[in-house]
């Protein structure tokens, strides 16, 4: 198989954990033959500073042209505590999802046995925890208009719309995931509030004539953060909004063990796009010490998804299961045994292979 992959490695820890995927990716092309030619773009912080655009037109070009899109994090501090920056690096990341029409986001939440303990959760509330979050990801409070900050700055505004068609078409994809796993869809909104969470409910019980054999339940999202502490093994497809998305699946990745471990996917109408839920980390940029498994995983989603290559997608999952098992995992995983991310990589890769590991 041959194929086009985007890079776009970001910023913080964006360009050390994207480098031990593509290193992944080679493993993967030598054991089972492919050839992927990847293209290098420029996203965020990173890009502002050499073009002062967070998401050029060449970046996009590079996107468009290619099979699939593997990216890194976006965001610097020097912008977070700047709130009068006039260009901030998640404009590109919000205008990227937008311009590619990139309105489904997927975010699977799995636990690993050998990380168990270090959930926050009890053991008995995290065990077989396994369930997938569908976040809308083009609409909701992020792009809605009006939004702005007033001249004399004493009033701000955001709105939050969405149209029938945008709730049908990522609804339509989680039925579709529910279908394919246990058959159970709950849809998490505020519909006790909100008059787009009515439209989502209407939109969604509609659909759900078209699925008889699906479970489909509501649960308001103040109670879904508290569900997802208490009883997470309960959920199995969540549907969501923008904003909801957001702030629930950051919730849901940590109480596997640890944010790095989270991949997520957005797909859409053409190209799909492949990333860790981990933001740029700019603590930990340099110091080769971030964990690459997130990132790694987001690249067996890339081979599953873009290419119908489900082998090598299990293959790379299970490399990564592997080196969990053997311990050789970085910081957040073991404070007081840890290996480098460029370890933590090779080790992967050599698994693939098939090669003994050196530790
Ligand atoms: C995410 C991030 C982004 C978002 C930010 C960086 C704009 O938090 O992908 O979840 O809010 O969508
Ligand atoms: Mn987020």
């Amino acid at each position: 198989m041959r194929g086009k992959i985007a890079v776009l490695p970001g910023d913080g820890i964006g360009p050390e954990v994207i480098r031990e995927a593509t290193g992944v990716l080679k493993a993967v092309e030598e054991r089972f033959g492919h050839e992927f030619s990847l293209t290098y773009g420029e996203i965020g912080a990173a890009a502002i500073a050499s073009t002062g655009d967070p998401f050029p037109e060449n970046t996009e070009e590079i996107c468009r042209s290619s099979n699939a899109i593997l990216f890194g994090a976006i965001g610097a501090p020097e912008y977070d505590n700047n709130p009068e920056a006039r260009v901030r690096p998640e404009e590109g990341l919000l205008r990227m999802r937008k311009s590619l029409g990139l309105y489904a986001n997927i975010r699977p939440v799995t636990t690993y046995e050998d990380l168990i303990s270090l959930s926050p959760l009890k053991e008995e509330r995290i065990r077989n925890v396994d369930f997938v979050v569908y976040r809308e990801l083009t609409g909701g409070i992020y792009f809605g208009k009006p939004s702005f900050v007033a001249e004399d700055h004493s009033e701000a505004v955001d709105t939050c719309s969405y149209n029938r068609n945008e709730i049908v078409r990522i609804a339509t994809l989680a039925f579709e995931a529910a279908r394919k796993r246990s058959s159970k869809l709950t849809l998490v909104d505020k519909a006790n509030v909100l008059a787009t969470s009515q439209l989502w409910r209407k939109t969604v019980q509609e659909l759900a004539a078209g699925y008889p054999k699906i479970e489909l339940e509501f649960m308001f999202v103040d109670n879904a953060a508290m569900q997802i502490i208490l009883n997470p093994a309960q959920f199995d497809v969540i549907l969501t909004e923008n904003m909801f998305g957001d702030i629930i699946t950051d919730e849901a990745s940590v109480i596997t063990g640890s944010i790095g471990l989270m991949p997520s996917a957005s797909v859409g109408e053409t190209v799909s796009l492949f990333e860790p839920i981990h933001g740029s980390y700019p603590q930990a940029a340099g110091k080769n010490s971030a964990n690459p498994m997130a990132s790694v995983l987001s690249l067996a989603m890339l081979l599953e998804h873009s290419f119908g290559l489900a082998e090598e997608g299990r293959t790379v999952r299970e490399a990564v299961a592997e080196v969990i098992a053997r311990g050789i995992v970085t910081e957040d995983l073991n404070p007081t045994k840890f290996f480098t991310t460029t370890k933590v990589g090779s080790a992967i890769s050599d698994i693939i292979l098939s090669k003994s590991l050196a530790e």
